[in-house]
């Protein structure tokens, strides 16, 4: 996810587009950069690493002057945060520049034919593999360069790119990455998202999946996904920066819960290929000779990514029959492991988590292979592993983590099924089987969050509740302990995790109805024993709220309140039964008034220990 700003009127583009992407922070900021056509004709451009001030800093410096322009600021995919990697990027003729967000699924292949045919690549993104694209097919008509190779172009993208030999215009596209046309007087303004626009205008058009426009300081002229010619409505933005910021949402973590269809996807994009039945993680090449010697995997971590990694051991035993044993960090550094023959896997959004990186650490001393499952390009966790799987989620604002969640899941699904392929400890079919669930769990999210008012009705009902049981069994047991989580640090009300199976081990004493119980009871092969656990729940006077699959007809009798999600395979049922665990915690504490955003005591990342 990253920030894009654009410009062309008569103003100083780099003044406007510099105000423009400090708006943008909040979706990325590992580096940023600058280009316009300057008075001269030639494209300039001032790229820099770090937060954005630094571009400012550059800036003032080295001054741009300009009336077309374009700017980014960066949240690493591919590539280090580093000026080479920085947007914008240009053809070797330094003729034409791009800006991009998104990710280009098949750039390793375009950019190995390019190399054949000569080209040079300075930097290790995916975008430059576009601007070199365009080039090729370039012979005076940006617009027509741009429509050619689009059409050799796989994955998501918002591009906008300018060129010397046409400083009168802008052409931009979009597929499965917002961009957004600000109107003005005179001059016209595009970017990723509606806060860079707000303080220059209210009037935006909105871009659709396969657009293509060429704008002007006083003319902007859209093309469908048919290369039609269309219109595009105008709307009149009212929202104010800091709503704005929150894409109109009340909360960065409701506005993070609801892009989890995209970060879902955008973490398995370029990874997987279902009909193929094949894996591919660039970052993240162990071989199976190295898995066949594995006599253990070492899954650690804290907080949520530690419930993700009691997934990721159940993922990696069934699926690459590999030993997979899981710690808190906290715990694992101070015990002295025994990591013969072993990978250690650290799971971190940040990156950044002190116990996280210590464990780290102590893996490396003992001469261990590291793996890290991180979110944050560039972060001390993905610099000190030896190899890194990245969750592709954007800025995780919310102190409550829950895209980085369901990423992390979706980036363990990716690797145990890498493995089972290489270690061939899975037959092809199934392989295809589960690459095919993953495939389409972004649409059933999104199909599930469609309901988050029915999840909002259930919560208004138990805000005056002091305690919660969530219990869970197998791959939701994990899913157990991140729902209570998510409603402890937010709510502040005591919710506990259970295996249910252990319910009759001491639990079970504390059902009343004073104590609501959430269970979680997809369909799959302990259905059956959760059903039996609801049942004790109720029997002792305990108000169940059962989380189960769509059709699930025998839990109406059962269960006092019945969320409704998606069937999947059950391996995969963490990443749908947790969105309405989620929504519950939100919902909760919205109407107790809580800190969503920065519930009390917690920080984003526990850089101390
Ligand atoms: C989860 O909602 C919390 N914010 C917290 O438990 C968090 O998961 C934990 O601190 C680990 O953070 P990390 O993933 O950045 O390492």
């Amino acid at each position: 996810m990253c920030g894009i700003v654009g410009y062309i009127g008569e103003e100083n583009a780099a003044d406007i587009i510099y105000k423009g992407l400090e708006r943008l922070e909040y979706r990325g900021y590992d580096s940023a950069g600058i280009a316009l056509v300057s008075q001269s004709g030639e494209v300039e451009i001032r790229r820099s690493v770090g937060k954005l001030n630094r571009l400012g800093a550059n800036l003032v410096k080295n001054p741009l002057v300009g009336k077309v322009g374009i700017g980014h600021t960066r949240w690493a995919t591919h590539g280090k945060p580093s000026e080479e990697n920085a947007h914008p990027h240009t053809d070797e003729t330094k003729s034409i520049v791009i800006v991009h967000n998104g990710i280009i699924e098949n750039y390793a292949e375009l950019k190995n034919m390019l190399q054949k045919e000569g080209v040079t690549f300075k930097s290790e993104t995916d975008t430059e593999a576009v601007v070199h694209l365009i080039k090729k097919y370039y012979k005076g008509n940006l617009l027509q360069a741009v429509q050619t190779a689009l059409k050799e172009i796989k994955g998501s993208y918002a591009l906008v790119i300018i060129d010397k030999n046409n400083p009168d215009r802008i052409v931009c596209a979009r597929l499965d990455a917002p961009l957004i046309i600000g109107i003005g007087e005179n001059e016209n303004f595009i970017a990723s998202d509606i806060p860079a626009l707000l303080p220059y205008t209210r009037k935006m058009m909105f871009l659709e999946n396969g657009d293509i426009a060429e704008i002007t300081k006083d003319k902007i002229s859209v093309l469908d996904k048919k290369n039609n010619p269309c219109e595009r409505e105008i709307k009149t933005i009212l929202w104010d920066a800091v709503q704005a910021e929150k894409g109109g949402y009340k909360h960065f973590m409701l506005k993070e819960i609801f892009e989890q269809p995209r970060t879902i996807e955008d973490t398995f994009k370029g990874r997987i290929y279902p009909e193929e039945g094949r894996v591919y993680i660039e970052e993240a090449k162990l071989e199976a000779d190295f898995l066949n010697k594995l006599s253990k995997v070492y899954i650690v971590a804290c907080g949520t990514s530690y419930y993700a990694g009691l997934v990721g051991k159940i993922l990696i035993e069934n699926f690459a029959r590999i030993p997979a044993e899981v710690d808190t960090a906290s715990e694992f550094r101070y015990r002295d492991p025994i990591c013969d023959n072993s990978l250690i896997i650290v799971i971190s959004q940040s990156g950044e988590t002190a116990d996280t990186l210590a464990a780290l650490r102590l893996a490396k001393e003992k001469g261990c292979p590291t793996l890290a499952v991180c979110n944050a390009v560039g972060s001390s966790l993905s610099r000190e592993a030896h190899h890194v799987i990245y969750t592709h989620c954007g800025p995780e604002i919310g102190v409550a983590s829950t895209k980085a969640f369901t990423g992390q899941l979706t980036a363990l699904y990716v690797l145990a099924l890498d493995w089972a392929a290489k270690k061939e400890s899975m037959s092809k079919e199934m392989l295809k089987k589960y690459l095919k669930e993953l495939w389409e769990i972004p649409l059933k999210v999104s199909e599930f969050l469609k309901k988050a008012d029915s999840v909002q009705e259930i919560a208004k009902i138990f805000t005056n509740k002091r305690d919660f049981l969530y219990l869970g069994r197998n791959v939701n047991y994990p899913v157990a302990l991140e729902g209570a989580l998510k409603l402890k640090e937010i709510s502040y009300i005591h919710a506990e995790g259970y295996p249910a199976g252990e319910m009759k081990h001491g639990p079970i004493a504390l059902i009343d109805e004073r104590m609501p119980v959430v269970a979680i009871a997809p369909k799959g092969k302990v259905y059956e024993k959760m059903l039996s656990n609801i049942e004790e729940a109720k029997a002792r006077g305990g108000t169940v709220i059962a989380v189960v699959s769509e059709k699930d007809e025998i839990i109406k009798q059962k269960s006092d309140y019945q969320i409704f999600i998606p069937e999947t395979d059950e391996y995969l049922s963490p990443i749908m039964a947790v969105i309405p665990l989620q929504l519950l915690a939100y919902y909760i504490a919205v109407i107790l008034g809580c800190d969503v955003d920065q519930p009390r005591n917690l920080a984003k990342s526990v850089t101390v220990e």
